[in-house]
């Protein structure tokens, strides 16, 4: 897979990566590789498979080697918030780490975007949304339910209705969180609880490829509320495909994380990206 035109390196090429273990399933070099050709930079972005227990190490190693920075992916984005220098606010209150970025000292600030990537992808799919707008509906206490939810506190969200299968998940998310406007619910009641509700979002694994479906009723959603699914293999999950049929508002997971890769590349090369329809035709070739 490449991005528009052909690219050279030189010796002055800026450095980043994506450290993961496995890491060959990763769509952010092809993703970074895209922009790279696009704006015409002078940087390689590449895939660092690092195993677990080599993990601070090579995170260490990384601005000695030259690297600006570089996107952290499973298992290793709890490591990096107790490996970096300086934590952002969000990745300190997500408590997990998805971008590193060297300052000129070589320290390394861990940073996590997921939850940027989270609100662009919807306001990006469906103009005029606002998280203010009323109640959210959160399924999943898991990794990508944390960044969605404190996502959804720092844009004004006024309530969120958060279930997962395991209640015990959602009730420690929520006490992490300290924040009222969070209110845990059985998994069992999910369905009652779309009622006013202006955002549906599924964080859980149901649904994806190979994975079962959700089994939700969506007769109480209000007819004006959005969904969304970060699930994005298929990029048309069995819940998109049935909102879609009552007429609801619905946006992918593929432009989260499309979105949540800008600002790592701002910071190691310069510009800030944008999320276009050839940069999807581009990712999804690759799924
Ligand atoms: P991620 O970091 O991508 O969020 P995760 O931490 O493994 O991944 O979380 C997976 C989420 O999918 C969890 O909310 C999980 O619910 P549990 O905490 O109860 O395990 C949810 N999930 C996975 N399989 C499920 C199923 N069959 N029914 C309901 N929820 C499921």
């Amino acid at each position: 897979m490449r991005g528009p035109g052909p690219r050279t390196l030189t010796g002055a090429a800026r450095l980043a990566g994506v450290i993961g273990w496995p890491v060959a399933h990763s769509r952010s070099p092809s993703l970074h590789g895209f922009w790279l050709a696009e704006h015409g930079i002078d940087g390689a972005y590449v895939p660092l498979p690092v195993r677990p227990e080599d993990f601070a190490a090579a995170m260490a190693a990384l601005p000695r080697l030259g690297f600006r920075g570089a996107n952290v992916t499973v298992p290793h984005k709890e490591a990096a918030l107790a490996a970096c220098a300086r934590l952002s606010d969000e990745a300190r209150r997500i408590g997990a780490v998805n971008t590193l970025v060297a300052d000129e000292t070589g320290a390394l600030e861990g940073r996590n975007t997921d939850g940027f990537g989270f609100i662009e992808n919807l306001k990006a799919g469906a103009r005029g949304w606002t998280a203010a707008d009323g109640p959210a509906v959160v399924l999943g206490a898991g990794g990508a339910a944390r960044a969605v939810v404190v996502a959804l506190l720092e844009a004004g969200a006024p309530q969120i209705r958060l279930l997962n299968r395991g209640r015990d998940r959602a009730d420690r998310l929520a006490a992490d969180l300290g924040d009222r406007r969070v209110a845990v619910s059985d998994w069992a009641r999910r369905a009652d609880l779309l009622a006013e509700a202006v955002l549906l979002v599924n964080t859980t694994s149901l649904g994806m490829k190979g994975q079962p479906p959700l089994e939700l009723d969506l007769a109480r959603l209000p007819g004006a509320a959005l969904v969304n699914d970060i699930v994005y293999v298929p990029l048309e999950t069995p819940l998109l495909a049935a909102a879609r049929a009552r007429g609801h508002r619905v946006v992918d997971g593929l432009g989260m994380l499309l979105h949540q890769a800008r600002p790592g590349f701002a910071a190691w090369f310069g510009v800030m990206p944008q999320v276009t329809p050839a940069l999807r035709a581009h990712v999804l070739a690759t799924l």
